[in-house]
């Protein structure tokens, strides 16, 4: 069976041309008063003082047993100390298997250290800010195995691999692949296994002789309300589910899914289980609390979802009652790049990856509000059907003038920056109180994303760069990088 050649990493992808930070005035104090992007608005009916959002990051600094840490209480912070209109936690898992360092919602264990979260939040941004958290569920991923590890241990003989070698005796045939080469060895796997081998194996959606995922519809919808429950008592003010980029809601939604048990093929019943896993939320928590999602305005890959099929999820989303739709886009584990040996695959490393964190080096038009096209399509026709879901925009935004265009021109209704937020913490309000000329600006050239793709520490290169201001500095654990941002010199939040 041929197989399709590895995916070069993005960075080869891209394109060789950087596009410079776009020149433009920071407003006045008074000016910003009048802006769109720092009036009120509503999400659901919780007030929110302004349009700004920090969108979900994962920081990598909860424990191994996906607890909060201090340092996670001091990166979350120092983003509230911005003012945010909202902070959304970094994905967080829903259920109670480990998960490495990865924050986790899905046992009452879990319940005090997300509380004090919610409360060092409320403190430091001296309730400007709302909390909302990221839940997400995920498939298995392995590691990319050694190839003879592979090859004795974890292929499952079948009776086609031994009439393809004539050798019925299970050791001998083991040996036997071992010693063939890679194109005669890529003839005989079938596709699938030649993939588990080269990239490590995977789960998808659409495995459904696996008890597990066939499971996946009777068992999501409580997890992810056990979890939002469980988040609304820590003291979280609203919840997004994650629909979006490589994990199951989004391959439940994804044009790939093709499972034939309702829950796949058409539209609809791709959209079934993303609706079910909602109802159940919102049954749990009641009409006023404030729910929605991060799905995706286009899939980026090839035969995913683009933006009709991300039109109609969305609009139906709206009808059923989310209060807000956060759009991303790509971040796709098909076109990722494969991993070295013993590592796992990362789904932000090929051209789905570029397009869901754009760097100053991705293709025309550039990486500055790259994605605002697909938030603007998605407002519209959720508004066309009547309706006024408030749709939250991201994707290379870090001027005012970008996001305030995006806010006028009907691309979104709030505005999400992570990275530059990342950059500095304080962006939000230096731009709030005509300070925007101090604003350490994001390069986006993804110092950051590859920290995160290696599960250290996520930190910022401009940080680094800055004189230390003395002792009691929090560092990384390889002792080379300050984990939080510099402080707003002779500032405090006002
Ligand atoms: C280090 C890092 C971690 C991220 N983690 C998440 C995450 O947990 N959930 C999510 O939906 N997006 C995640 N993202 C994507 C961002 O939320 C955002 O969509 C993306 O970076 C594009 O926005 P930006 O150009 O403002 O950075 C992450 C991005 C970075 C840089
Ligand atoms: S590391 Fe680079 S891309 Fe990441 S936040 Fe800092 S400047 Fe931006």
């Amino acid at each position: 069976m041929p197989k399709a050649p590895a995916p070069c990493s993005h960075r080869l992808l891209a394109a060789r041309k950087k596009h410079p930070l776009p020149n433009h005035a920071w407003p006045s104090a008074d000016e910003a008063s009048r802006s769109r992007l720092f009036s009120p608005c509503t999400i659901g009916s919780l007030p929110v003082s302004s349009r700004t959002w920090v969108p979900a990051m994962v920081p990598w600094r909860a424990t191994d047993e996906g607890h909060v840490t201090p340092a996670l209480l001091e990166w979350y912070g120092r983003f509230a100390e911005g003012q945010p209109g909202v902070l959304v936690v970094e994905a967080t898992g829903i259920r109670d298997v480990p998960s490495g360092p990865l924050l986790r919602a899905g046992h009452e264990r879990f319940l005090p250290g997300l509380s004090e979260l919610a409360q060092v939040v409320r403190k430091r941004s001296e309730g400007q800010t709302r909390l909302f958290i990221q839940l997400i569920d995920f498939l298995r991923v392995r590691k990319r195995p050694v190839r003879e590890d592979y090859l004795l241990r974890f292929l499952k003989v079948q009776e086609r691999h031994r009439e393809a070698l004539g050798i019925q005796d299970e050791d001998a045939l083991r040996q036997a692949l071992i010693r063939l080469p890679d194109e005669e060895l890529a003839e005989v796997l079938s596709t699938r296994e030649w993939e588990d081998l080269q990239y490590g194996a995977r789960e998808r959606v659409t495995d459904t002789h696996l008890d597990t995922v066939r499971e996946l519809p009777k068992a999501l919808p409580t997890l992810f309300a056990d979890a939002a429950d469980l988040s609304r008592r820590a003291g979280f003010d609203g919840v997004e589910l994650h629909y979006a980029h490589a994990y199951t809601m989004a391959s439940f939604l994804s044009r790939t899914n093709d499972r034939t048990d309702g829950y796949g093929g058409t539209r609809e019943a791709r959209l079934r289980l993303p609706l079910e896993v909602f109802a159940a939320v919102r049954e749990r928590l009641g009409p006023d609390f404030p729910i929605g999602c991060r799905m995706l305005g286009d899939e980026v890959i090839p035969g995913g979802s683009r933006i009709d099929d991300a039109c109609e999820y969305a609009t139906q989303f709206a009808r059923a009652g989310m209060d807000f739709l956060s759009i991303s886009k790509g971040g796709k584990f098909e076109d990722a790049a494969q991993p070295k040996v013993g590592q796992a695959i990362y789904p932000y490393t090929g051209p789905s990856g570029l397009e869901c964190m754009p760097t100053v080096y991705v293709g025309e038009p550039g990486p500055f509000g790259r994605n605002l096209g697909l938030s603007k399509q998605i407002r519209a026709a959720v508004h066309a059907t009547g309706v006024r879901t408030p749709v939250i925009g991201a994707g290379g935004i870090g001027t005012f003038t970008t996001a305030e265009e995006a806010l006028l021109d009907g691309s979104c209704d709030l505005v999400a920056a992570a990275r530059q937020s990342l950059a500095d913490p304080d962006w939000w309000r230096k731009v709030r109180t005509g300070h925007g000329e101090e604003v350490r600006r994001c390069e986006y050239t993804n110092y950051c994303e590859a920290l995160d793709q290696r599960h250290k520490e996520v930190t910022c290169q401009l940080w680094d760069r800055l004189p230390g201001e003395g002792e009691g500095i929090r560092m990384s654990r390889d002792g080379r990088r300050r984990l939080c941002a510099p402080t707003w010199p002779g500032s405090s939040p006002q």
